[in-house]
């Protein structure tokens, strides 16, 4: 407590009082008045610096507190993102595995299965190659047939092997699609062209309908290969009748189907078609030849173009039908109006 004389002759008396709390100074509490401080209201002052030393230190304490709360929360923000990334790295890592576990069954189905049916045809090849260098034909017309048939055999060799190829490719993820516009309306005669003589020579009817213009957004020689399939299936499977094929637009998409009259997919093995190396017969001596793998790289390669392909409910008595949709070339029909316009 110390007084100050005032030029005017006024005593005022300042007091300060020095706020502590645990040893520390938190501030000075400074008071003046006119006059001298002493007795109660010095007592009311010493109380209230006690009050404002305490008030003080609990609001630092408070934002002491505040700011440890906030870097706790902090940190365990950072422990729950630690957490999930570890979570997420451990997930991709049995993903992985995983992929690499099916990729090895997929390469030990594909050995044992295709040992099997590359195996044939090439013993084909070589028992009719064999007939001819030992002179086993009769005639030259007998000769030709061994040709014809170790060239058919050397076909039928040639088609597994890109099978194989394709479905390994697409199971790496290293088939790719270069989209375009297809003309749906080529795609059918192009595939009706190529399955024509099969179906020829099995007496069956092959019908092509696609009444409009249709044009979808995909890969032509990918388009292709999906709609063979599914013919070449409806055709090997079928012995007599017809097999059609029907293009539409469905609205969403263009929507090509393939109907035969043949043996059907039973309501068992509706499920598996489309599975690699499904067949409803997988006998060593089964009436229809094949991989099995034709629906499963049909069902790949039109889900790469953004398309679908589906097994029918059955409709019919007799037979199937497979059909498989391709996305719309939607700026190719804004421009068509101008074709076939008076110019
Ligand atoms: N149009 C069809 N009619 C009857 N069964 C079919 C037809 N298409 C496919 N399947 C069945 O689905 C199986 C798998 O077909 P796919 O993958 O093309 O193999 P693959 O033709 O080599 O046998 C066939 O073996 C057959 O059992
Ligand atoms: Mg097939």
């Amino acid at each position: 407590m110390h007084e100050t004389d005032l030029p005017s002759g006024i005593e005022r008396h300042h007091v300060a009082y020095p706020l502590r709390k645990g040893g520390e100074l938190l501030a000075v509490l400074e008071v003046s008045a006119d006059g001298a401080l002493h007795g109660r209201p010095l007592e009311t002052l010493r109380l209230l610096a006690q009050v404002a030393a305490e008030a003080i230190s609990n609001a630092r304490l408070h934002q002491h507190t505040a700011a440890q709360a906030a870097s706790l929360e902090m940190l365990s923000h950072q422990l729950i993102d630690a957490h999930q990334a570890e979570q997420a790295t451990r997930q991709e890592v049995e993903e992985l595995n995983e992929k690499l576990m099916g990729a090895d069954q997929l390469k030990n189905q594909l050995l044992n299965t295709t040992s099997h049916e590359l195996r044939t045809p090439l013993s084909s090849i070589l028992g009719y190659l064999d007939l001819i260098l030992d002179e086993h034909a009769e005639s030259v017309a007998e000769e030709r047939e061994f040709v014809g048939e170790a060239r058919r055999c050397a076909e039928h060799l040639l088609h597994l092997i890109n099978d194989i190829l394709d479905i390994s490719r697409i199971e790496a993820g290293n088939l790719s699609i270069v989209p375009g516009s297809v003309d749906i309306h080529a795609l059918m005669d192009d595939v009706r062209s190529t399955i024509a003589p099969q179906a020829r020579q099995k007496n069956i009817e092959l019908h092509v309908q696609c009444h409009d213009e249709l044009l979808a957004l995909a890969d032509f020689r990918r388009a292709r290969q999906a709609l063979l399939n599914l013919t070449a299936n409806a055709v090997k499977f079928t012995e007599k009748g017809s097999v059609a094929l029907t293009a539409h637009d469905n609205g969403d998409a263009i929507q090509i189907t393939v109907s035969d009259t043949g043996i059907g997919v039973s309501e068992a093995d509706r499920a598996n078609v489309f599975e690699p190396f499904f067949q409803s017969d997988s006998s060593n001596n089964r009436a229809y030849p094949g991989t099995g793998l034709g629906l499963a790289i049909t069902k790949r390669l039109v889900q790469l173009m953004g398309g679908e392909v589906r097994l029918e409910e059955r409709q019919a008595a007799v037979g199937s039908a497979f059909s498989m949709t391709l996305p719309k070339n939607v700026i190719s029909e804004i421009r068509q109006p101008t074709r076939g316009g008076v110019s």
